[in-house]
């Protein structure tokens, strides 16, 4: 790769992080500036960490504080009790989920969750750090000396085989080469590779074929990683224990998984 690829993948890179650290910028410039106006500050979660995944009396509201989104949400998840969230489109799935990973706090109420090494995150859309295959793999908390054989083992199993079988030491722009639903498996390889005793999955299969899907969620739950998951499909149902359904005007609903 010439100097000039480098740079550009360095740059399309830095602003993938830049847009990430404008909206948190963003988030205080706002709490700043109405502590400024001499308005309410906007009430913050209260975080207690470390400690096994929960909310209590949970309220989020939009970063902008213009539309409650959750309202006197609680909900514990016991290891091994795996928790699926649903509700239609804009309802605030997402958000939930960035708040249970630490990325939102506008809002009321208590949120329980584990040391930041023992959560992994799967966004709908993954974060590929720059760097090689193994890079990838080994983000963000992999042994570093895992050995190669494994990360090839891995890359099998979430049917990658091309990426099972090529150099992984060789540095590509992942991002713009692989496809959506790659990169998904790509991300969900990290997830069996790392096994963190928690993992948020945010529609983290969503690009994948039914199949494809049923089979690394039949991987997952081979593990000790407790996880909570966004998704549509009826057949994510039977990987979980619990339901949570979200609806509008704040309502939810928690309920006992049952596949028929
Ligand atoms: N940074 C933001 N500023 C303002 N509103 C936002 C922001 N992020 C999300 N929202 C709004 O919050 C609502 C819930 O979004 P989201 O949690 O992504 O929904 P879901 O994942 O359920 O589809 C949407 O109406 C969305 O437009
Ligand atoms: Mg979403």
């Amino acid at each position: 790769m010439g100097v000039s690829d480098s740079l550009s993948l360095i740059i399309i890179q830095f602003e993938q992080l830049t847009a990430l650290v404008a909206s948190i910028g963003r988030l205080n410039g706002l709490a700043q500036a109405l502590q400024v106006a001499g308005e309410p500050v906007q009430p913050q979660l209260e975080v207690i960490s470390p400690a096994p995944l929960a909310v209590e009396n949970l309220t989020l509201s939009t970063p902008d504080g213009q539309r409650r989104l959750i309202r006197n949400l609680s909900f514990k998840v016991f290891p091994g009790q795996h928790l699926l969230i649903g509700g239609t489109s804009g309802v605030g799935k997402s958000s939930l989920t960035r708040a249970i990973a630490g990325l939102w706090s506008v809002g009321s109420g208590t949120l329980y969750r584990p040391q930041r090494q023992d959560m992994l995150f799967l966004p709908q859309r993954p974060y590929l750090v720059l760097g090689s295959l193994r890079q990838q793999l080994l983000y963000p908390h992999a042994d570093p000396t895992t050995d190669e054989a494994t990360l090839r083992q891995v890359l099998q199993q979430v049917q990658l085989p091309q990426l099972a079988n090529s150099d992984l030491d060789a540095v590509d722009d992942w991002a713009q080469r692989l496809s959506v639903g790659e990169q998904q498996r790509l991300a969900f390889a990290r997830l069996l590779l790392q096994q963190p005793p928690y993992a948020v999955l945010d529609e983290a299969t969503s690009a994948l074929d039914e199949e494809n899907e049923t089979r690394l969620y039949g991987q997952l739950t081979n593990t000790a990683t407790t996880f909570v998951s966004v998704g549509h499909r009826p057949s994510l149902v039977q990987y979980h224990r619990y339901i949570l359904e979200l609806g509008i005007h704040q309502t939810w609903r928690l309920a006992v998984a049952t596949s028929d």
